[in-house]
């Protein structure tokens, strides 16, 4: 059963989301219904509270609700959020981030994933403004149930009335249903977050990582049933429910931690930012300055990918191999190089140029680079982009390399 946040907006579909709350209560959810304003013109929120039997949401402002800011509580309480109908304005507000009302105020807060079902006249649905805020919001991972064609209330023929409720509740049931456990009885070894090098006890030369995307990896592995150990330079996120973390400072401890685990994995996804350069040596003491400048002196890590990949043949037990890659160009050819140089099996290739993915933000865009070829993975929320990542991870699973390496 699932805690379901159901959002009416202004349209004439809005009397079949009456039908689509009956069916989700059917399968046993939980359903709490958000009217907008003009919703609030096509069905009297009477009708939501009878059939959901729970007080229906219609303003932010609604003396008292402000004790536990209910946007923020159910927020954080909800398994999806839904919009049924949802109106093209409701698309645009979310496209855009506004937060104007209880809706959208809800839509920012929660990380529920979002479900939308368009309802909407036909040349609004193909305007370009809607068409570029669909594009928006679905490379951010919101999913949709997209609208029927037939005759629409205003009299026209096209695309644009909203879905029946039947398929609006099957989409709903596709998504919460917890993925098949793919991964159980696999262990599955990922590495994530900087690493910091210490040139005195208090400076260390260290990189932006955030962690977030090898932590969004290790928790869907975790989700499919793998046993995970989490090797994580140092972070701020907290590790995901189900993994065993391990935290370590620098490239050598990462090294070591690794090499010592990864005998026992079936995979290995090193999606830490390892630094390649640290200092010939850390000074016992706090450098003090001098007039001159300062000339510190890096030498290079040991790669632990290339080491990795050096060891006995996966017909021999050596465990399947993903690297990521940040590029700033050729980002396919580089990423080819480099599994080809590591010996890696797959490699995740970021390009770092674009301000949306990459480093320390919550979306990510990839492509993945394979001996058996290219996958584009567009613009999404990082688990997202996580759940790509293992769906082609679990086929080179089944897959028993046919070229043993040397
Ligand atoms: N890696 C590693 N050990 C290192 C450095 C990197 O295992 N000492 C891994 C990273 O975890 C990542 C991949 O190797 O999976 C990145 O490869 P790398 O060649 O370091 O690429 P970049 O640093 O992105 O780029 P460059 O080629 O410019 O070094």
């Amino acid at each position: 059963m699932a805690s379901i946040a159901l959002g009416v907006t202004g349209g004439i579909g809005a009397y079949k989301a009456v039908e689509v709350a009956r069916g989700l209560q059917k399968h046993g959810h939980e359903v709490t219904a958000i009217m907008t304003r003009s919703a609030r013109r096509f069905v009297g929120e009477a009708t939501f509270e009878a059939i959901t039997r729970r007080r229906v949401i219609t303003s932010q402002w609604t003396p008292g609700l402000n004790a536990d800011i209910e946007h923020i509580a159910l927020a954080t309480s909800i398994d999806l959020l839904l919009v049924a109908p949802a109106t093209a304005n409701t698309i645009g507000k979310f496209a855009q981030g506004l937060a104007d009302d209880f809706l959208s105020s809800l839509h920012l807060a929660t990380r529920a994933p979002v479900l939308m079902a368009p309802a909407m006249n036909t040349h609004m649905f193909e305007h370009p403004a809607v068409v570029e805020n669909l594009a928006r919001l679905r490379a951010r991972g919101v999913q949709f149930v997209d609208p029927g064609e037939g005759y629409l209330a205003c009299g026209w023929v096209g695309k644009g009335r909203l879905a029946e409720p039947d398929a609006i509740v099957a989409a709903v049931e596709r998504l919460l249903r917890p993925k098949a456990s793919t991964l159980v009885g696999r262990r599955v070894l990922v590495t994530a977050g900087p690493t910091y090098e210490d040139l005195d006890p208090v400076r260390y030369v260290g990189n932006r990582s955030s962690g977030r995307m090898g932590y969004a990896v290790a928790g869907e592995a975790a989700r499919r049933g793998a046993e995970v150990t989490l090797v994580s330079g140092p972070s701020r996120l907290s590790a995901p429910p189900g993994t065993t973390l391990v935290a370590v400072r620098s490239a050598a401890e990462m090294h070591e931690a690794v090499m010592a685990r990864a005998g026992e994995a079936d995979l290995v996804l090193m999606a830490a930012a390892v630094a390649d350069y640290t200092p010939a040596a850390t000074a016992p003491r706090k450098i003090e300055k001098q007039d001159g400048p300062l000339t510190v002196t890096l030498v290079r890590t040991r790669d632990i990918l290339a080491d990795l990949g050096r060891l006995p043949s996966r017909a021999s037990g050596r465990p399947v191999l993903v690297g990521f890659a940040a590029e700033t160009h050729e980002v396919v050819t580089r990423a080819q190089a480099k599994l080809a140089r590591k010996g890696a099996d797959l490699i995740v290739a970021n390009d770092v140029s674009r301000a949306d993915a990459g480093f320390d933000v919550e979306t990510n865009a990839v492509t993945l680079v394979g001996t058996d070829g290219v996958d584009e993975v567009p613009l999404q929320s990082k688990a997202a982009v996580a759940a790509r990542i293992l769906d082609r991870v679990e086929l080179l699973l089944a897959t028993p390399s046919l070229e043993p390496r040397s």
